[in-house]
């Protein structure tokens, strides 16, 4: 396999703007063809949030200390894929992660995979060329393992973490097994959904022989926020993603693994992904007051109901006129706070997603849900609270799920997952 790029006009101007320049730097080029997603329309108005970076942005695959896409600042789009292997000698499983790492290292710098136009009229073209015209667009392409990589197939058993596994049955669980596990995971994460769609549609390619796709959930607009970022709305019209974490001191508290029963995990993390349907027209028809109540925070500005602004700091004790708690002790947020949680925090990075409509003309739509963590009993704990009492159950179903070691970034000329293999 060939993953070296064309030199052609094309690929190598894109190839000088993302070689190890990356980030908003390159914006200054953006009259040389890039034109930022932030650009302002003709009146003048921002088109999109300020907080999305320029489609020139192109980020490092290789040498970094974590893979992209959990630390890295939430791009619009995303697409999961999960795949089941079908091979059962590690060396197959190796050399796939290598070949996917090699092509992802190209796509996150705007470089095709190889020939988009083949010369001889009888090649087959090696990239389908969707993303040919397009810019790296920040895209990142986060590598994960899933348990089975760790059952009797590839003689890996003793390298599987202590504290990874499947996750268990979990309070309101819906799940539809064939939206549930997998043995490798793939999250692209682009500002153009063509080029996330481009860089899953050509490692699946790739995969052929080796893997195939188990299931999949195309995410539009970011339902999370990381660091310095506005805080988006999902489906349900609330902002999401006010308390995630945002501080470096919180990612190595809660999210990066320290490698300490397995080395090779070192500076990985855990991804866990669930799909979640929500029964919009339900919602949609529910009174405020309610909506607001199944969360604890108010919908036009996102505060706590014990507050006003969106990032006061909830105050569960709080009591209004009535007696009653200003949040709902059954609240979404009462539930999930930290602070009634032993201090239990996960990094959340979710993603609106549409189906269209179900045959009934019902909207089928939701949350592609995906936290990180370094222990994904963080999750089982969170969700087992919020699967039996929560109020939004009403409204939601947990229909696909999957979790997953995710290794740290390849050194330059390594892989992901490599020092698996040692
Ligand atoms: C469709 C499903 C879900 C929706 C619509 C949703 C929405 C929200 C919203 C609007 C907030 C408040 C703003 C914020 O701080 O981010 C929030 C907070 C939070 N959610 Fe969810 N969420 C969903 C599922 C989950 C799941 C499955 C978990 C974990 C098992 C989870 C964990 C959290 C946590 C930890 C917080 C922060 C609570 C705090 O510290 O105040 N959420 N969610």
């Amino acid at each position: 396999m060939s993953t070296t790029s064309h030199d052609d006009g094309r690929f190598s101007r894109r190839a000088f703007l993302g070689a190890g320049i990356g980030g908003l730097a390159v914006g200054a080029l953006g009259g040389a063809g890039g034109v930022a997603w932030a650009h302002a329309d003709a009146d003048g108005a921002s088109a999109l949030p300020s907080d999305g970076v320029p489609s020139t942005t192109a980020y490092p695959f290789y040498g970094q200390a974590h893979q992209g896409g959990i630390e890295t600042p939430q791009q619009r789009h995303a697409i999961f894929a999960a795949y089941d292997l079908t091979v059962s000698d590690p060396r197959s499983l190796q050399v796939l992660l290598a070949r996917w790492s090699a092509a992802i290292a190209q796509f996150q710098r705007g470089r095709s995979l190889g020939a988009v136009e083949p010369t001889r009229d009888s090649a087959v073209p090696t990239d389908t060329g969707e993303a040919a015209d397009l810019e790296p667009a920040g895209l990142t392409v986060t590598i994960g393992l899933g348990p089975g990589v760790f059952d009797d197939r590839f003689g890996l058993a003793d390298r599987k973490p202590a504290k990874f596994a499947k996750l268990p049955a979990l309070p309101s669980d819906q799940l539809d097994p064939r939206l549930t596990g997998g043995d490798l995971s793939l999250q692209a994460c682009a500002e153009d959904p063509q080029v996330a769609y481009h860089a899953i549609r050509n490692l699946s390619r790739m995969a052929q022989g080796t893997a195939t796709v188990r299931w999949t959930v195309m995410g539009f607009g970011r339902a999370s926020a990381g660091k310095g970022q506005t805080t988006p709305r999902n489906l349900m019209g609330f902002k999401d993603g006010t308390r995630n974490i945002k501080e470096d001191a919180d990612f190595d508290a809660f999210v990066w693994h320290d490698g300490a029963d397995q080395a090779w995990m070192k500076g990985g993390t855990y991804q866990v992904a669930r799909k979640i349907q929500m029964h919009i027209e339900n919602w949609d028809s529910d009174f405020i007051a309610d909506q607001q109540s199944v969360f604890g925070r108010s919908k036009q500005e996102g505060a706590p109901l014990s507050g006003t602004h969106e990032f006061d700091v909830p105050d569960f004790a709080k009591k209004g006129s009535d007696g009653e708690l200003a949040i709902p002790a059954t609240s979404h947020v009462a539930l999930a706070a930290h602070e009634n949680n032993g201090g239990l925090r996960i990094l959340r990075r979710s993603y609106n997603f549409t189906d269209g409509m179900n045959e009934n003309g019902q909207i089928n739509a939701g949350l592609l849900f995906v936290a990180y963590m370094n222990d994904p009993a963080a999750f089982v704990t969170l969700q087992t609270k919020l699967g039996r009492v929560d109020q939004l159950n009403e409204y939601i179903a947990h229909v696909g799920s999957g979790v997953f070691a995710v290794p740290p970034a390849p050194a330059s000329g390594s892989y992901v997952g490599e020092a698996l293999f040692r």
